[in-house]
């Protein structure tokens, strides 16, 4: 066990002189942010893309690094928010959708390559009988719910602690401390009354409020994404589908991040565990805005059908000006395809970042398990918490530092390695990040722990 206190006082020295340099290698960057403070709230167009003092701003990317205005270069360990699973802007997307501009940006009418798309994914992703589109991630959720509490008739919906699923309304609780209310001012406490949360990895805890409420359906992230990159305990996600069916509530996977990361077939496939309904965001738009989609049994998808269901007022909304536009389908299509036919692919990364988290908790143990990994496949967290957290809420509460993850942001920065946030270690990086950029971050994370730790 390491002595936090001596530790927190050696952080506190070492964050000046890494602020400092940190200021005098990105001074175009510092002015960009003094300029977007006036303009854009906080200086920034998404609050968890700061960082202190002030954020990079980034030029330009390619496959795994971006270069930033000051002209550093950095390997990117966060991949467009976990979007860019082939690299940022691999050359067979770009010429996709060079063809996909030339055939219109966006045509308002049904097309042929939302349906070829629409294919693609049922034979990709299990249990995925029928799929709509929509323009994120949040909207997928939305419209996800919306369809879950009509197919149920039932109110009450289950979240996990932790758990990120965009900034709609019903879903915005419980995803940092307390774990409790509105996550927003302006989201009146009345729109959660039909909102329930659980520990992630706590089957019993679930089970408790599907026995009390009338619940449509569990959403849950396979692997906590936001929440710390933290995976499933050994058969919590078999629990949650055989507690869903037994309660008669929908399982809902929200593949925002697993799906196509863990595997082709996402979380579903690497843990063998079906869901009723996967709601699907980043990769499935193969790395253009408009990312969205969401899926899976045909009856309960039918519940969107107006054919079927005229009226109305009879079954669920979904729909929006720019869903199934050409160029986010060709894109996704294009991207999907090629990992779909890449499956060794997915062996080797993973693999690679098992090694790296074994290798990381083997290091955190010599300076005296002031750290731990946590994740699954690629996806990655680094806590310096007292033990290795199980949930959410441990990766908050368990902590022993108000510095540390912030002192080892910046130390990362000058070190050339860019992740987000400087409040939590949790990294996406891409499948083809080679073995000596992951050795790369693991010998800087040493780096760092020989810094702050006397071995
Ligand atoms: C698991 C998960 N669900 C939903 C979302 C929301 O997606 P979007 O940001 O595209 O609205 C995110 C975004 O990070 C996510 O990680």
């Amino acid at each position: 066990m390491g002595d936090y206190s001596i530790i927190e006082e050696r952080l506190g020295g070492l964050i000046g002189g890494l602020e400092s340099e940190y200021t005098r290698r990105t001074p175009k960057s510092r002015e960009l942010f003094e300029k977007s403070k006036k303009l854009m709230p906080g200086g920034v167009s998404y609050a968890i893309r700061y960082f202190r003092p002030h954020p990079v701003f980034v030029r330009r990317a390619e496959g795994t690094r971006v270069w930033d205005v000051d002209g550093n270069e950095y390997v990117d360990y966060w991949m467009g928010h976990g979007t860019h699973v082939l690299g940022h802007s691999p050359s067979f997307v770009l010429d996709a959708v060079g063809e996909a501009l030339r055939v219109g940006t966006h045509l308002g009418y049904e097309n042929p390559y939302a349906l070829e798309y629409a294919e693609l994914l049922t034979k990709v992703v299990p249990g995925l009988e029928m799929v709509r589109f929509t323009n994120s991630g949040t909207e997928a959720n939305m419209y996800t719910l919306r369809l879950a509490r009509a197919f149920t008739k039932r109110r009450y919906v289950v979240k996990i602690e932790g758990g990120w699923h965009g900034g709609y309304d019903a879903l915005h609780t419980a995803v940092s401390p307390p774990f409790t209310g509105p996550e927003s001012a302006g989201l009146p406490e009345e729109y959660l009354k039909y909102t329930l949360a659980a520990p992630y990895n706590d089957s019993e805890a679930v089970e408790d409020l599907l026995r009390r409420y009338p619940v449509a359906a569990v959403f849950v992230e396979p692997v906590l994404g936001a929440g710390g990159c933290v995976g499933p305990v050994e058969g919590y996600l078999r629990e949650l589908r055989e507690l869903t069916y037994r309660y008669g509530s929908l399982l809902v996977f929200d593949e925002v991040i697993t799906g196509f990361r863990l595997a082709p077939g996402g979380g579903q496939e690497y843990f063998g565990v079906r869901a009723d309904l996967v709601v699907l965001g980043k990769v499935v738009g193969g790395g253009l805005a408009g990312a969205g989609a969401f899926g899976g049994r045909a009856e309960i998808m039918e519940m969107l059908d107006h054919l079927k269901i005229p009226d109305p007022r009879s079954r669920a909304f979904h729909g929006g000006t720019f869903v199934g536009n050409p160029v986010s389908m060709i894109a996704g299509y294009t991207l999907v395809k090629r990992l779909s036919e890449s499956r060794s692919l997915y062996e080797t990364a993973n693999s690679l970042w098992d090694e790296f988290r074994r290798g990381v908790d083997r290091v955190c143990e010599e300076h005296g398990s002031i750290c731990w990994t946590t994740g699954a496949g690629t996806m990655t967290g680094i806590h310096f918490t007292r033990v290795r957290p199980r949930n959410g809420r441990e990766v908050y509460e368990l902590r022993w530092s108000k510095l540390v993850e912030y002192a080892f942001h910046l130390y990362a920065r000058l070190s050339g390695l860019l992740y987000i946030s400087e409040k939590l270690v949790h990294l996406l990086p891409s499948l083809i990040h080679s073995r000596e950029e992951i050795e790369l971050f693991a010998r800087t994370f040493e780096g760092f722990l020989g810094r702050i730790s006397k071995a």
